[in-house]
C-alpha cells in the first residue's frame, strides 16, 4: 500500500451532495475528506434551491463552473471533463440518499453515504446490487467505527483475548430533542427532521440508532439476527420516534441490550459500547475516544491509548498525532475516506489490497432491516427476526 497515490498520479475527485454552509456535517465531510491528501473536493450541490446551490458553492471556495444547481446537472457535465470526480458524498436530508446513491451508481461513480442509506430495507436491496452489478464501492459514514480504539476492539474480539462473548451493551444518548423543538421556531432542518415521511421509519433510529447498531455489530462481527423492541417517545405528544429500547439476539446467541434516545436532557452525543465475553470485557466511550478500557477477569485493568507501541501497526497507521493529543470525528471519518480512496486506487491499478474495513452498503442495509425488525415488534409486542441480506 506503501505508495500507492503516487503510483496512481492523483488524488481522487469528490463531487459533494449537501452540506451547505449552515451544515456542520458537511465541514466535517470536507476536511475529512481532503485531511490525508487522498481526495479533492472538486464539485458540488448545496442546496435543493439551484441558485443557492450555486452561490453556496462559490462562498465555500468551490470553481463557480463546478458548483451545480442540481445531482443531475453534476453527474451529466462532470462526465464530459476530463478530470470529472470518480465519487460523489452524500450528506442532504434522508429521503434523498436513495435517489441520489442510484443516480450516482449508475453513473459509473463510487458513493461515500451519510446514513440512513435509504428509507427502507427494499431500497438498501436495490443499492446491493447495484454496487455489486457496476464494480462500484459504496461507504456509509459511521465515523465511530473508523476510530482506531473502535477498531482495536474489533481485534480484541476478533482474537479471542475476550473469550467466548456473553452480552454486549451499546447506547446512544442525546439531547437535541429533550425539549418541544416542534413549538419553537422552525428551519430547513427541522422541516425534514420532524416530517416522518423524510426523516426515515423512525427518527432516532435514523439520527442516532444507525451508528449504534453499526457500532455493536462491527466490534462483536456480529449481525443482529432477532430483536425485542420498545419503540416511542420520551416526550408526550411527539409524532416522530425519539427513543428506542430494544434486546438483542446476536448472530451467534450473544445477548445485546442497546438504548438510543434524542430526548435525553444533559445528554451529550453520548455513544458508549461494553462488550462482555468469558474472559473479560471492553469498554469504550465517545468522549474519550482515544482509550479504550479492558478488563480481564482478576486482574487490574487496563487502558489503552491511540499510539500505544504495542498495538497492530493497522491501528496505529488510524492516528496521527502522537498519544495525548485530541483526535475526533473528524479523523475517524477521514480513516473512512482514506480506506474507500486506496481500495479504489488499488482497483485501478490491478493491485491486491487486504479487505479495508469501512462500512458498506451491506452493513446500512443490515441497519435498515435491524430498524424494521424494531418497529415491527413494537408493533407485535414480540421477538422479531431481522430479515437477512438476500442471496
Ligand atoms: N454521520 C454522522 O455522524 C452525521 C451527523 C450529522 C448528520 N448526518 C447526516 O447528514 C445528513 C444531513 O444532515 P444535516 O443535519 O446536515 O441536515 P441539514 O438540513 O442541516 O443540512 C442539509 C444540507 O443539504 C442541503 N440539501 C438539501 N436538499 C438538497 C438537494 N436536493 N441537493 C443538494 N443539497 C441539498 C441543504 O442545503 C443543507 O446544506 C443527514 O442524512 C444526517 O443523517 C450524519
Amino acid at each position: 500500500m506503501a505508495g500507492l497515490l503516487e503510483r496512481h498520479g492523483r488524488p481522487l475527485r469528490l463531487g459533494i451532495v449537501g452540506g451547505g454552509p449552515e451544515s456542520w456535517i458537511g465541514r466535517l465531510h470536507r476536511g475529512a475528506a481532503e485531511l490525508d491528501g487522498w481526495w479533492r473536493c472538486a464539485a458540488g450541490v448545496f442546496s435543493n434551491d439551484p441558485a443557492r446551490s450555486r452561490a453556496a458553492g462559490v462562498a465555500l471556495g468551490f470553481a463557480p463552473q463546478r458548483s451545480y444547481g442540481t445531482v443531475q446537472e453534476m453527474l451529466a457535465r462532470e462526465r464530459e471533463r476530463s478530470d470529472g470526480i470518480d465519487a460523489i458524498a452524500i450528506m442532504t436530508p434522508n429521503d434523498t440518499h436513495y435517489a441520489f446513491s442510484a443516480a450516482a451508481l449508475d453513473a459509473g461513480l463510487d458513493v461515500v453515504c451519510d446514513k440512513p442509506v435509504t428509507h427502507d430495507f427494499k431500497e438498501a436491496c436495490d443499492l446491493v446490487g447495484r454496487v455489486a452489478r457496476g464494480g462500484r464501492l459504496f461507504a456509509v459514514a459511521h465515523g465511530y467505527t473508523a476510530y482506531p480504539m473502535t477498531r482495536y476492539a474489533r481485534h480484541l474480539v476478533r482474537d479471542g483475548t475476550l473469550g467466548r462473548l456473553r452480552l454486549v451493551q451499546v447506547e446512544y444518548i442525546q439531547s437535541g430533542m429533550a425539549t418541544r423543538v416542534e413549538d419553537g421556531p422552525q428551519n430547513n432542518r427541522f422541516n425534514w427532521l420532524l416530517d416522518p415521511k423524510r426523516s426515515g421509519l423512525a427518527l432516532v433510529m435514523s439520527a442516532i440508532g444507525c451508528h449504534t447498531q453499526h457500532l455493536a455489530s462491527f466490534v462483536t462481527g456480529l449481525p443482529v439476527a432477532r430483536v425485542v423492541a420498545d419503540v416511542g417517545t420520551l416526550l408526550p405528544g411527539r409524532t416522530v420516534v425519539d427513543y428506542v429500547s430494544a434486546m438483542l439476539a446476536m448472530g451467534d446467541g450473544t445477548r445485546g441490550t442497546f438504548t438510543v434516545t434524542q430526548a435525553a436532557a444533559g445528554g451529550e452525543n453520548d455513544i458508549r459500547l461494553r462488550v462482555y465475553g468469558d474472559k473479560g470485557m471492553l469498554e469504550w466511550w465517545h468522549r474519550d475516544p482515544s482509550y479504550l478500557r479492558l478488563a480481564m477477569h482478576g486482574e487490574m485493568a487496563k487502558v489503552i491509548a491511540r499510539g500505544d507501541p504495542f498495538l497492530p501497526p493497522e491501528i496505529i497507521a488510524l492516528g496521527r498525532t502522537p498519544r495525548g493529543h485530541p483526535e475526533g470525528l473528524r479523523e475517524a471519518f477521514a480513516n473512512i475516506y482514506a480506506e474507500v480512496a486506496q481500495d479504489r486506487m488499488a482497483r485501478t491499478l490491478g493491485e491486491a489490497l487486504p479487505a479495508l474495513p469501512y462500512p458498506r452498503i451491506e452493513d446500512g442495509a443490515h441497519t435498515m432491516a435491524f430498524i424494521e425488525a424494531c418497529l415491527s415488534s413494537q408493533a407485535s409486542g414480540r421477538w422479531e427476526d431481522v430479515a437477512p441480506l438476500p442471496g
